[in-house]
């Protein structure tokens, strides 16, 4: 009988836990919106829930003891009502957050990272054990990047200050550290990958990989804010973005988080490249 529950899980990282868990045998259960869409296995049990739609978790976590959370709002209007369904059920939580959250600010330097403080905050509050990762940007981002490289070579976006881009699959690997090893709880972990990479790093190092020579052109904020809104991304979100690039500090961080926990140096973002390759041919 699964004692852990993994929400997101069809997105980039909860895939990724999802398949270490299948990997090494470990039943889980994956929550997710549509489970018609989702495959099951003898090891994972796929059940229906909403995070915007609280009570439909109550079936879904009855039984558990641990859960991943990740929070994919741009506010925590729901947020005490699932963390307060959460703590009925289980016995710990396992957030992910963003490495851009400074604890010493009253308020954080842009939306996505004031959400996350917030959030932090409210698992802090609610009457359960926690674990914190705080992640740092997540390579799968540049799958959104993917057409533009496959129809011509060329990505044209924010220039985003540069950071220490990190492998969903390490996010993953830590994660699931933290779900299973009760010695986790109370603890915050930065987790990032082994090398600052610029947007052009990344955009050059796919072009290495596939074998074709790509780059990144930079595109005022206001340009990118019109090119978002008529790709029909929804505004708050679009303001997010924009505010996010505009003001996220640059930073050095690099650390040894994922090495320290897993025993595995962090994946480059070359390894990832490589490991999605086929999506930018
Ligand atoms: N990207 C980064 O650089 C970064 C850095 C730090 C932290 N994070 C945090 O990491 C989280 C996960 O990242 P990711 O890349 O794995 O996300 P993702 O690929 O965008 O996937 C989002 C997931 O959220 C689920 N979801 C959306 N709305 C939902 C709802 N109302 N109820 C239940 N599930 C819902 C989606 O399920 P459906 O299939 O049903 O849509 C999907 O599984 C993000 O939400 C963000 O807060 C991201």
């Amino acid at each position: 009988m699964s004692e852990i529950l993994v929400t997101g899980a069809t997105g980039n990282v909860g895939r990724e836990i999802i398949a270490q868990f299948r990997t090494a045998g470990t039943a889980v259960r994956a929550l997710v919106r549509n489970p018609e869409s989702f495959p099951s296995s003898n090891s994972v049990q796929v059940v229906a829930g909403d995070l915007s739609q609280p009570d439909t978790l109550e079936k879904a976590l009855a039984g558990f003891r641990t859960v991943f959370l990740i929070w994919p709002f741009l506010t925590t209007e729901r947020a005490p009502a699932v963390l307060k369904s959460i703590a009925q059920h289980a016995d710990r939580v396992v957030y992910l957050s963003s490495s851009g959250v400074n604890e010493d600010a009253d308020r954080q330097t842009d939306p996505i990272n004031q959400l996350h403080a917030d959030m932090e905050r409210l698992i802090i509050g609610a009457d359960i054990a926690h674990t914190i990762l705080r992640s740092d940007t997540i390579a799968s981002n540049a799958r959104g990047w993917a057409e533009q490289i496959r129809t011509t070579n060329v990505v044209r976006g924010p220039e985003i200050a540069p950071t220490a881009v990190i492998h969903e699959r390490d996010v993953a690997a830590v994660a699931v550290r933290a779900l299973t090893d009760d010695r986790n709880a109370g603890a915050t972990y930065v987790l990032t990958g082994p090398e600052v990479l610029s947007r052009e790093d990344q955009v050059r190092t796919i072009g290495e990989v596939i074998g074709r020579r790509t780059h990144f052109e930079p595109v005022p904020l206001q340009i990118a804010r019109e090119q978002m809104l008529a790709d029909g991304r929804p505004p708050a979100l679009v303001e997010a973005l924009v505010a996010s690039a505009e003001s996220r500090p640059a930073s050095r961080l690099v650390t040894r988080v994922v090495e320290k926990i897993t025993g595995a140096p962090a994946r480059t973002f070359r390894s990832w490249a490589n490991d999605h390759a086929d999506i930018f041919i």
